[in-house]
């Protein structure tokens, strides 16, 4: 039977340069906002909000800091082990590899008057290695990452300042990597600037009357930086495709109360208000009563409408890793029994017809074709799941192997939905699983939190040889690819 996948479907898998790299302080990198944050044991933790959050005193305290224990300064040592590790994502049969470049490897403080010649080469000679293998990159120009003195000298996305800095790093990568790089994303993730803004945008929200009104300030400069650097990308590369990048969390409603189903609604419209201005070009007409509501006026100059309507994204790509459920009454409906759901970014109330991963994550298989259909038809325009995968903790056997058959389910089950969402109409142009080699977790800097087909041997205090092992998922993902989606 033919695959339901087209023939220019790309398969692949997906990292981000803080997470893999390592080599925080070699060839002239400037400290990224993901150097400084340090590890804290399960027990130790508090809140998401408090575990994504950062202050001035803890940001100054680990700049100073050479000896505690933060995981994204070592990463998996990509940086040095490249080679390595895309001859083994091309054993896999890879035909795309997301990737993300760290912004002080290029500009050390961000503001710098010329780009660090080092770590432009280095990422010349990443690009060649996957082209050496046909592999094509995707690559996220800002991943949770930025140099940290832009936070100390702007207060990071919520100065304008940063509009005119990000494009000119952008531009540079494009005119660089013209002809290398043919798939961009501006930012991961965006709508994580309001969840979390210190990991989407860099800012400290400490002593702030209003922290709402300044996550949609930054937010508010993001966008308009990212439609700035759609604009250069198209002038320096007419060969090249950008888009923008959504996390992309499913809300279903708790009961069919009409007040739940209200409710659900307008979380997943808040779910998809960025790329609303991201793919429409305009702010979408609901945000105005949120913002009334919330006291937020966003500040915008001049011409930054018509900024925002004239550069729209050519595709739009998602991370899907759950859903949760929503109530109107979640009080009532945690006493009448509703569960607790955890996630990347935010949590919800669980949902008692699905499975959790090891960390609360709820396992929907049918959720992620759900999105896929709402979102194609909400946007007309090409998507792409560039996220998507289970953290669990993988156990060696004694002969050495890693049976993952967890994860294979997982992967399989997801998969199989995008299929149905391709028979269904969507427009598809590929799939990269999350961490498909082991790496550093971007909310909790653990790595016990495996995602990968590759094992990595490192642990969360970074002990360990870092020698790389094919896991059960490898072969069977290998075999995926082999048969374009038709062999789970
Ligand atoms: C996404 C991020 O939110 O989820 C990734 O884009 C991240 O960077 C992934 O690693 C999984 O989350 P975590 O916290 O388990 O690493």
């Amino acid at each position: 039977m033919a695959s339901v996948f087209p023939k220019y479907f790309l398969w692949g898998g997906a990292v981000a340069a803080n997470q893999v790299e390592g080599a925080y302080n070699v060839d002239g990198k400037g400290l990224s906002t993901a150097d400084v944050v340090r590890y804290v044991p399960p027990e130790e933790r508090g809140s998401l909000e408090e575990l994504l959050g950062m202050t001035r005193a803890r940001l100054e305290e680990a700049i100073a800091d050479t000896e505690g224990n933060y995981p994204k300064r070592r990463g998996i040592d990509f940086y040095r082990r490249y080679k390595e590790d895309i001859a083994l994502l091309a054993e896999m049969g890879f035909k795309v590899f997301r990737l993300s470049i760290s912004w002080p490897r290029i500009f050390p403080n961000g503001d710098d008057e010329a780009p660090n010649e080092a770590g432009l080469a280095f990422y010349d000679r990443v690009f060649d290695e996957l082209r050496k293998h046909g592999i094509e990159p995707l690559v996220t120009i800002s991943h949770y990452e930025m140099p940290v003195e832009l936070v100390r000298r702007y207060n990071g996305w919520a100065s304008r300042e940063l509009v005119g800095l990000f494009v000119r790093y952008a531009e540079t990568l494009f005119a660089r990597y013209k002809g290398k790089v043919k798939y961009w994303l501006t930012f991961n993730e965006i709508n994580c600037t309001l969840k979390a803004p210190f990991l989407g945008a860099g800012v400290l929200v400490e002593g702030e009357a209003n922290p709402k009104q300044l996550a949609f300030q930054a937010l508010h400069h993001q966008f308009v930086a990212s439609a700035l650097a759609v604009k250069r990308c198209r002038e320096l590369d007419g060969e090249a495709k950008i888009g923008c990048m959504l996390a992309r969390k499913l809300i279903y409603p708790y009961t069919c109360h009409p007040l739940d189903i209200l409710k659900a609604q307008e979380e997943n419209q808040m779910a998809q208000f960025c790329t609303d201005v991201q793919v429409r070009g305009v702010y979408p007409s609901f945000i105005k009563r949120h913002w009334e509501e919330h006291g937020v006026a966003v500040e915008m100059q001049p011409g930054d409408e018509a900024i925002l309507r004239e550069n729209l994204v050519d595709y739009l790509a998602f991370s899907y890793y759950m859903s949760v459920t929503t109530s109107a009454n979640p009080e009532g409906a945690v006493r009448g029994g509703a569960g607790q759901a955890a996630g990347n970014l935010s949590s919800g109330l669980a949902n008692p017809y699905l499975e959790s991963s090891e960390w609360g994550w709820q396992i929907d298989p049918v959720g992620l074709r759900v999105v896929l259909k709402e979102m194609y038809d909400r946007y007309r325009i090409p998507l792409f799941v560039v996220e998507n995968g289970l953290g669990a903790v993988d156990r060696i056997e004694a002969d050495g192997s890693i049976r993952d058959d967890y994860r294979i389910e997982y992967f399989a089950r997801h998969i199989e939905q995008m299929g149905e969402a391709i028979k269904d109409g969507v427009e598809l142009w590929g799939y990269t699983s999350w961490g498909c080699i082991d790496l550093v977790s971007a909310s909790t800097s653990e790595m016990r939190k495996r995602y990968g087909f590759i094992y990595v041997d490192q642990d969360d205090e970074g002990k360990g040889t870092l020698e790389r092992i094919r896991k059960k998922s490898f072969y069977w993902y290998k075999k995926v690819i082999a048969s374009h989606g038709e062999d789970l």
